[in-house]
This record gives C-alpha cells, sequence and structure tokens, in this order.
C-alpha cells in the first residue's frame, strides 16, 4: 500500500530567503531521521519526494508507507517546521491542509463513496486508487485515517482469503461409541409428541416435560463443570445499546443475523389512536404501519450473551486481588437470525444458553480455559457418555465481528482462538461426514479483543485477556437424545438421576394435540417409562 499527498504549510508571513538553506537541512533531516523512526523497513516510513517554497507556503509532496502514515508525517514535519522555523523567524504556522491524498493498492477493493473523505474510487491496472479530500490540521490529530486503512486492509484481506479462511483442526476425538445408531431426528419426535410447538420462524415453545429434560441438564452441567470450577451466577441484561455492539464488532461483523429492538415514539397512548381504531376495526395490524410509530432501532437484542461482561468492565482498573473473574449467565435467551438451515431446536432464531465468562491475566485466562477444557471433556465422555469431538476453528469472536483471520497451519492453543465441541448426530448420516456433527459448544480465550476496546485495565498496567465459553442447552440435549434415544434404559446414569429430582411434569395430551394418531401413541410409548 502506497500513500502520497501534498502537505502545505501555510506560515503567518513570507518566509525570509536565508530560510531556505535551514528547511533543506530539515527536509533532509526528516528525510533521513525522523520521518523513519520507529519502523524497520524504509517502504513502512515516509519520504518528501519533492518540495518548494513560495512566500508564505511551503509544499511537499510525501510518499509513504502505512506504519508513519501520510497523517503522522505530516503532524512531525509540522513539528519540526514550527520549532526550527518559530523561534528563529518570529513566525507561526497559519495553516496545514494535506490535499491530493490517494492511497494506492495492489489489490481490487469496493469502498463506500459515502464515507466523509472519500472522494473517489478508481481501479487502474489491477490496483485501486481511493482518492481523499482535502483533510486539515483538526482531521489529521482524528484516527479517521488509521480506521479508514484498518477497513481497507480488511477489505484486501477478505478478498484474498475469500471462504478460504475458515478453518477447523481436529484436536481429539472419543471413542467410537456407537454400535447401532438410531436414525430418528429428535427434533421430529419431540414436536410430534407435542412436547414443544413452534411459535414462529425458528421460536418454540417448551412444554414442561421438554423443560424438565433441559432443566435437569443444565442443572448437570452446572455441578459438573461450572461450580466446581468457582464460577459464580450474574445476571447480563439480554437487550443492548448499538455503542456496546460497536465496540465487540457485532455490528460491523453479524449486522445481517442481528435482531434488532425499537422503543415507542411516545408514551401517549392517545398519540396510537388512529393504529387502535384500525385494529379495532379490521383485526389485523400491518408492521409497516407499526414502524411508523416507533423510533428508529436502538438496541439489538442478545447474540453473544458475553457482551455485557466486557460492558460492565469498561473503564475499570482492576489489581491482583480482584483477578480473575469468573461469571456465568443463564438469565435469558440469545438470538440469531438465521435466514436458511433453521431446523427443529438444533438451529433456532431463539435460543437458551449458559455463558461462562472470565477475564484476568493471559496466564490466568489459559489456565481457566485448560480447567474448563478438561471437565468439558469429562462432562461429554464420561457424564454424558456422548460421540464428540474438538476442534481448532476460526474463533467466533473473529467472524462475529466482521474481522478476517489468515490461515492457521499449526495449532498452539495458547494464543486466542475457539475450540468448538461437537456431537455426532447418527440420524443425519454417517460419523465420516462433516455435516452429521452439530456444534455443541465452545471455549475461547480472546486475547485483548474486548479488554482493548472497552478499555479494561491492570492497576500496574499488566495485559489483561478474556474468555468466554458457550453452553447451548437446547444443542446439548438434541445430541445426548440424537445418540440415546428416547428410552431411558439408555440414558446415561447421572442424566437421568437428575431428571429423577422431582415428578415428571404431564404432557399435554388433548382432544386436538399432539396433532397426529402417531404422534399420541408415541407420546404414549415415551411417557410410560418417565413415571415414578
Ligand atoms: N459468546 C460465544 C459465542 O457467541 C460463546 O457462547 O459463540
Ligand atoms: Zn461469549
Amino acid at each position: 500500500m502506497l500513500l502520497t499527498g501534498i502537505f502545505e504549510v501555510i506560515f503567518s508571513k513570507p518566509l525570509p530567503s536565508e530560510a531556505s538553506e535551514e528547511i533543506a537541512k530539515l527536509v533532509e533531516f526528516l528525510n533521513r531521521d525522523y520521518l523513519k523512526r520507529g519502523t524497520r523497513r524504509p517502504e513502512d516510513a515516509a519520504t518528501i519526494t519533492e518540495y518548494n517554497i513560495e512566500s508564505n507556503v511551503i509544499r511537499m509532496q510525501i510518499a509513504s508507507g502505512t506504519k508513519v502514515r501520510l497523517d503522522e508525517a505530516s503532524l512531525r514535519i509540522k513539528n519540526v517546521l514550527a520549532n526550527s522555523l518559530g523561534s528563529r523567524y518570529r513566525i507561526g504556522i497559519r495553516k496545514l491542509t494535506l490535499r491530493d491524498v490517494k492511497i494506492i493498492l495492489d489489490t481490487k477493493i469496493s469502498i463506500s463513496l459515502k464515507l466523509p473523505f472519500i472522494r473517489g474510487v478508481t481501479e487502474v491496472n489491477g490496483k485501486t486508487v481511493i482518492e481523499l479530500s482535502e483533510l486539515h490540521e483538526d482531521d489529521l490529530k482524528k484516527p479517521i485515517f488509521l480506521r479508514l486503512l484498518q477497513l481497507i486492509e480488511e477489505k484486501e484481506k477478505r478478498a484474498k482469503w475469500g471462504g478460504k479462511a475458515e478453518h477447523w483442526m481436529l484436536l481429539k476425538a472419543s471413542d467410537l461409541k456407537i454400535q447401532k445408531p438410531i436414525v430418528i431426528d429428535p427434533n421430529k419426535v419431540l414436536e410430534e409428541i407435542g412436547w414443544m410447538k413452534r411459535m414462529s420462524i425458528g421460536q418454540w415453545l417448551y412444554t414442561p416435560p421438554l423443560t424438565h429434560l433441559l432443566n435437569a441438564l443444565k442443572r448437570l452441567f452446572l455441578d459438573e463443570v461450572v461450580k466446581p470450577l468457582g464460577f459464580q451466577e450474574a445476571t447480563f441484561p439480554k437487550m443492548y445499546p448499538l455503542e456496546v455492539g460497536l465496540k465487540t464488532g457485532h455490528l460491523k461483523g453479524v449486522i445481517n443475523s442481528i435482531v434488532f429492538a425499537s422503543l415507542p415514539k411516545s408514551y401517549d397512548l392517545s398519540e396510537f389512536e388512529e393504529l387502535i381504531d384500525s385494529m379495532y376495526v379490521l383485526n389485523s395490524v400491518e408492521p409497516e404501519d407499526l414502524q411508523k410509530y416507533l423510533k428508529p432501532s436502538s438496541y439489538f437484542l442478545c447474540f453473544a450473551q458475553c457482551e455485557p461482561f466486557y460492558w460492565f468492565f469498561e473503564n475499570e482498573i482492576l489489581d491482583n486481588d480482584a483477578l480473575p473473574i469468573k461469571w456465568f449467565d443463564m438469565s435469558g435467551p440469545s438470538f440469531r437470525w438465521e435466514a436458511g438451515g433453521i431446523h427443529g431446536i438444533e438451529r433456532v432464531i431463539e435460543f437458551h444458553r449458559i455463558e461462562i465468562v472470565w477475564l484476568g491475566k493471559p496466564e490466568q485466562v489459559i489456565e481457566i480455559r485448560n480447567k474448563l477444557l478438561e471437565r468439558y471433556e469429562y462432562f461429554m465422555d464420561r457424564v454424558l457418555d456422548l460421540e464428540w469431538r474438538m476442534a481448532w476453528v476460526t474463533p467466533w469472536f473473529y467472524e462475529q465481528s466482521g474481522v478476517v483471520q489468515e490461515e492457521v497451519r499449526s495449532i498452539n492453543i495458547d494464543v486466542p482462538g475457539t475450540i468448538d465441541f461437537e456431537a455426532w448426530l447418527p440420524y443425519r448420516g454417517s460419523r465420516e461426514d462433516n455435516r452429521n456433527w452439530l456444534e455443541i459448544g465452545n471455549i475461547s480465550i480472546h486475547g485483548t479483543k474486548f479488554t482493548e476496546p472497552f478499555r479494561i485495565k491492570h492497576n500496574k498496567g499488566e495485559v489483561l485477556w478474556t474468555g468466554c465459553s458457550g453452553f447451548g442447552s437446547e444443542r446439548w440435549l438434541i445430541a445426548l437424545l440424537a445418540q440415546k434415544g428416547f428410552n431411558i434404559d439408555e440414558w446415561p446414569k447421572k442424566f437421568l438421576e437428575y431428571v429423577k429430582t422431582s415428578p415428571f411434569p404431564q404432557s399435554i395430551m388433548t382432544v386436538s394435540y399432539p396433532k397426529t394418531r402417531e404422534g399420541k401413541e408415541l407420546l404414549s410409548k415415551i411417557i410410560s417409562k418417565l413415571v415414578w
């Protein structure tokens, strides 16, 4: 990437002729030393390629790389000129302008022309030339230039890596435990026997029997994994202000999957009169009509479920005594708009999860992750006796924030990244085909991905990292039922014990529900064993 531009410095009065020798020396010093500071390779630094003096104006043609960028170089030049010429000739700087700025890229990218400062984008011989409008001193001091370059770099990487950046590397797999695979889809069974009913796309009501099973599984997970490691329960909001999503990166990365929320325009009921009248008479409500009464969305619904954790510690300064912090939240649902591929309660719009979060120094965060990993393995392997595997994958916090990750060639799991847990779903087909495995949970360390934007600090200046892990309740239950079926004799002992701690709730069986005769018969068969 090459940045070029003309930097114009206007002085309060004409420069005396004897200043030109001085300026030549300053340019030499700048090119040799000051504009190269902080870089190793000259192409990353800046160079004044040409300059001229005209009365009270110095114009410099600058070319730079991305370390000492054009804006940074301009400010350095300004400082040198002000310090040297200012006192000697009693002359001040009146105005700074950076004009004819061009960002020249070796690749083809597209960028919104609506962005401030962008004047035009052209393509010449496979290169992209982005022209900026004039920048003044105030603009140069803002990080706009930096952010623009970050955006361009991300776009370039995306163009280069395309879909390839997604990676998956097997870390560990269980024994092949299943001899006689069950070929029935538990999602279908649960719907057929009426334990759950679909309210709208990807959204379900779980009746008491299914809730009972989900709760048993959650309690078991808490007792076996979360609580022994000392995590404590917190209650996180489930609707977040937009700024939070700007900082976590979600608004940049997954805006197409986010569900947004709006507030009413007025609290005065009489303002809604027309709409209310029309509902009385027409007995319908059109979303387009409703929209007129709503403010633009200023919230988004819980997406990753750990967002409030980073927000809570924003601008806080932590000392060693406070660290590490280990919490979990299971106070409400997460929402994801999945355009296609919705299936039963495996892939939904609204789902439930136990979100485990932690914050500490890097070694603490890694150690907590390692302990969790051990307990997860024990939980999958011994407690639930599942056929499982775990893999080092594209980190969710890059994927969800639109940051492109380059290809990973070897595995060092002590760096920021994500480990996915997957279970085989025999009803989908053979275990050899990756499409027949379901991601049931993940565990990540994020490095400073969140402590930086939220400015979470240590009092002695040490680096702080975060980690999180999501246990998607519905998916774990589906994995268990897909591998063990609905015959409770096949269920893991510990799970059954938790299911049996209270009487099994009554299933809804009415004239019209469950819908089919087969469903009713299947339900009778399943519940005959669930009485104790
Ligand atoms: N927050 C993480 C995710 O969204 C873990 O639940 O995947
Ligand atoms: Zn998380």
